[in-house]
């Protein structure tokens, strides 16, 4: 199992990646369809792009837009801040649904949504218009107008998409935090971005249970002064306290609003929306996303990547919470016209079938998903996959992690039957969209590489000192030119900005992961390349979740880091010195107080309890070792254990 952080970028597992040498070309009967059917006409677009990256985008901003007024000058670009298609007014919202009302897509389902109970509602262009028109009409009754911060806390239902459209198209800012996230962590993130309004619902649906979302929200609100109102959608009927004059049920104001609601022209600068992730400090920062060029982007690389057809059902299996959920769930499928699936609950609920079941049901034909799920779902067994008819299905794609071949191969044969290609798309939160990936008609695929850069996406690989590094050697993976979809900074924060992204290679952007290309310019992601780590395809910092150890009483000082972990990629080892006694009871005690203060996805797999946190001379923890022990044969479940590392720590002290 590959462990995506640091430990392949030593030599040894440089070598095991590079013996991967199955390729696999594009499949003779997707390539006769395909937007992008050869090599030649890959690199023909790329290299065109690369020619002349502003003209590019220029002309594919004023086809694939609307605008109320068209843009002056295609970028401005002040490294490192870059503006698109500036003096133009587009709305994203119009861009999802106004534009395909006058074409044959305006009784076209845009959601087809399947709730976890089993419920379906399909939505047509013409109907999800309609309600995002009436949902915008109700926020700005209660006062939310263009640059306004609204935030939304919600399951996978389709009011979720609508209420991010409706924000769109009166300008209001949306800030999605993940319906997994503590009290606490949501309340963090309302007060770094000043939200005005919160959107909720009652509960949600998980693996059988209602998640108690309005009870969480209740408690994160008495900490974020800057909210007035509350939206509560009713979802579970499970009567959560609703506070007099703050709390409004989303069905009571959706029954007095008009559905006559224009989109607000809006500047191409304007924001979109703000997107909360981890960096390498324990403060996380709201990546800032602008209007046009963002929507420009998810549009084109969701065609792109996607081959989308007119007919075609395509289902992306993340959460809105991510941006995989913003960009390639609502923005990129909606703007392309398209059928995009959401589904609200677990992949094994009522059982480890239920993705296939929805896969034959609705009769999906593309499939997005994580590498972490997919090692589960081999985990539980073909059995589940083998009941079902998964004919309908004609292109594969991933995202979150790298995939480990044998994954890869897996994915190819028991799910797309040999017969679907597999996109391994490359990006982050900070990019707004896919940056690397095969095209499927065009790029043969070698299983655990991303491939190649979309057109328009100058990657480069410099070492220490920003010297390129030679083919075939790993180093730090940047970006040499402004795209159309790239953040636009961290909310309130223009110093950590230009630190984390632009002060380490001149006139880059710096990822943050660390890759290597092959003989071929197939691009090879070799992990990141500071301390954040990769849980099941989430970003989280290690120093996130050593403060909030250390905010326990009992905990005096604490380490983080990633191990592999054969299901989530990596898991969470954390070292703990405590200032009394050590027990099971505190280990547990600890892991439910990281849960409380992050929310369930930092909660540490392994606590260990150390007499003393090794580190550098200088005072630095020392993660690489720290990293060898959790990894090591030494069970975690040993609870007398306090483990002395003075030995260890003089013998390796020169290395750090
Ligand atoms: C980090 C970004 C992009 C949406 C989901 C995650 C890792 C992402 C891949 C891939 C290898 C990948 C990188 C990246 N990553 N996709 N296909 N192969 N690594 O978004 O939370 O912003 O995390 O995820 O390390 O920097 P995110």
């Amino acid at each position: 199992m590959s462990d995506n952080t640091e430990s392949t970028t030593t030599a040894g597992q440089i070598d095991t990646v590079m013996h991967e040498s199955r390729l696999f070309p594009p499949i003779g009967e997707f390539v006769a369809k395909a937007r992008i059917s050869s090599l030649d006409q890959y690199q023909q677009l790329w290299d065109e792009a690369k020619e002349s990256p502003v003209d590019f985008w220029a002309k594919l901003a004023q086809e694939e837009l609307h605008w109320f007024r068209p843009f002056e000058t295609p970028l401005k670009w002040e490294e490192p801040h870059a503006q698109w298609f500036v003096g133009g007014q587009t709305n994203a919202s119009y861009n999802c649904l106004d534009a395909h009302l006058t074409t044959d897509r305006r009784n076209k389902a845009a959601i087809i949504w399947e709730g976890e109970p089993g419920d379906v509602r399909t939505l047509t262009y013409l109907q999800l218009h309609r309600e995002v028109s009436k949902f915008a009409n109700a926020l700005k009754e209660l006062g939310v107008g263009k640059g306004d911060v609204v935030s939304i806390y919600m399951p996978m239902t389709p009011e979720l998409a609508i209420a991010m459209l409706a924000c769109a198209r009166i300008g209001a800012v949306h800030s999605v935090i993940f319906a997994g996230f503590s009290a606490e962590a949501i309340a963090d993130r309302n007060n770094d971005a000043k939200a005005k309004l919160q959107i909720t619902a009652d509960g949600g649906y998980r693996r059988g249970k209602v998640l108690p979302l309005k009870e969480t929200i209740d408690a994160a609100l008495e900490k974020s002064p800057t909210v007035e109102n509350c939206i509560v959608l009713r979802r579970t009927n499970n009567n959560p306290p609703m506070q007099e004059g703050r709390d409004h049920w989303y069905h009571n104001l959706m029954e007095r609003a008009s559905s006559d609601c224009p989109a607000t022209p809006l500047e191409s600068e304007d924001s979109l929306f703000i997107l909360y992730t981890s960096g390498s400090t324990g403060k996380p920062k709201g990546i800032r996303h602008t209007t046009a060029g963002y929507n420009l982007y998810v549009k084109k690389t969701f065609e792109w990547v996607f081959d989308i057809r007119e007919e075609d059902v395509y289902w992306c299996t993340a959460d809105c919470g991510w941006i995989t959920g913003h960009s390639y769930i609502v923005y990129g499928p909606l703007s392309a016209g398209a059928t995009t699936m959401m589904y609200e609950g677990a992949p094994n609920f009522p059982a480890e079938n239920r993705f296939w079941e929805l896969v034959e049901k609705h009769q999906v034909n593309i499939l997005y998903t994580a590498p972490t799920a997919i090692r589960a779902f081999i985990k539980w067994g073909d059995h589940h996959v083998e009941k079902h008819d998964l004919s309908s299905l004609r292109l594969l794609g991933t995202v979150g992690e790298g995939i480990n071949p044998e994954a890869w191969m897996w994915y190819h044969e028991k799910i797309g039957g040999k017969r679907c290609p597999i996109v391994d798309t490359w990006w982050q939160t900070e990019t707004g969209g896919i940056m690397m990936s095969p095209l499927p008609g065009a790029i043969p695929t070698k299983p655990g590489s991303c491939t190649k850069p979309l057109p328009g996406i100058l990657p480069s690989i410099v070492d220490e000192e920003n010297q390129p590094v030679e083919v075939g050697h790993g180093g730090m993976l940047c970006i040499s030119h402004p795209w159309p979809g790239m953040l636009r900074g961290i909310w309130g924060d223009e110093e950590r900005y230009k630190e984390q992204y632009w002060s380490k290679v001149p006139g880059s952007y710096l990822t943050g992961d660390n890759a290597r290309c092959d003989d071929d310019g197939y691009y090879w992601i070799m992990g990141r390349i500071d301390d954040v780590i990769n849980v099941s395809g989430h970003r989280l910092s290690t120093i996130e979740v050593e403060s909030a150890l250390v905010s326990h009483p009992a905990v005096a000082e604490a380490a983080v880091v990633g191990r592999p972990d054969d299901l989530k990629g990596q898991a969470i080892a954390a070292f703990v010195t405590v200032t009394g006694e050590a027990s099971e009871e505190l280990r547990q005690e600890l892991r439910l107080h990281v849960r409380k203060e992050i929310g369930a996805l930092a909660q540490p797999d392994d606590i260990r309890f150390a007499a003393a946190v090794p580190k550098t001379r200088s005072g630095k923890i020392m993660r690489r070792l720290l990293r060898d022990i959790a990894c090591g044969k030494e069970t975690a479940g040993d609870t007398s254990t306090l483990e002395d590392y003075s030995v260890l720590v003089s013998l390796r002290d020169e290395e750090e």
